[in-house]
């Protein structure tokens, strides 16, 4: 049977990597096999890519170059990665995935849509996220826990950008969610990280574990169906 892939998306410091982590424990406790990963990176050749994005290298030939290197670092990704753990059964849970170039290179960079539409349709294809969590925060807490975050490492290319830019991410995963709101969840991480969590893997539960949560026939029903 085919895996189910999982990803999370926000602004910086909304807690994606915790989140995900849990989620990923969770779903190993159930006896789930699962591969987790991340965007830009999560294959060899696309963690090169991250390099060159992260560092600003690209950033001098525009938005637009940006948008076609972070795709084909996903192209790389879901060819030797995420579909084939799909394929084998594998659940994928991945921080970041195509819902951050829309709202980086598409809404904020304003790469132009056919662009960000064509580049999804030539990559990414059939393979979309089953689930997406839009983890959200104001934009200056979100910057502030980045920062606890990296201590005294230099900040990368994105979070070097203003807080006007961080805020405008911050609507445009809100917008994008309102759109696809059958595959996306907005999560408020204002909450205590346990009550965020508890909410996250309520939502798996309900979403993509319908057979666990199903109750279990009473022998009266299945008599009765005899
Ligand atoms: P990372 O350190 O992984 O950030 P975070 O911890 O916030 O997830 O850096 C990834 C950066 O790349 C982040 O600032 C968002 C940006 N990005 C894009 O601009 N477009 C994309 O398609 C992806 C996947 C990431």
């Amino acid at each position: 049977m085919q895996g189910r892939f999982i990803t999370f998306e926000g602004g910086e410091g909304t807690g994606k990597s915790n989140h995900s982590a849990l989620v990923v424990e969770k779903l190993k406790s159930l006896g789930i096999s699962v591969k987790q990963s991340r965007e830009p990176g999560g294959s060899p050749g696309a963690e090169i890519i991250r390099h060159v994005l992260l560092s600003g290298a690209a950033q001098p030939f525009g938005p637009d170059a940006e948008a076609i290197l972070f795709a084909a670092a996903r192209d790389d990704h879901l060819k030797l990665v995420i579909r084939p753990a799909l394929e084998r059964g594998q659940w994928v849970v991945c921080d970041r995935f195509v819902d951050s170039t829309r709202v980086y290179q598409g809404i904020v960079g304003q790469v132009a849509p056919p662009v960000i539409r064509a580049l999804e349709r030539i990559v990414v294809a059939q393979t979309m996220p089953d689930l997406t969590f839009m983890l959200d925060l104001p934009a200056n807490v979100g910057l502030q826990r980045a920062l606890e975050r990296r201590g005294k490492s230099k900040a990368d290319r994105f979070e070097q950008e203003t807080l006007t830019y961080h805020e405008t991410l911050r609507q445009g995963f809100r917008a994008v969610a309102t759109v696809e709101s059958e595959r996306c969840v907005i999560i408020d991480t204002m909450a205590p990280m346990q009550e965020v969590a508890d909410r996250i893997w309520r939502i798996v539960q309900d979403r993509l574990l319908p057979a666990q949560n199903s109750p279990k026939p009473s022998p009266q029903v299945k008599d009765a169906a005899s």
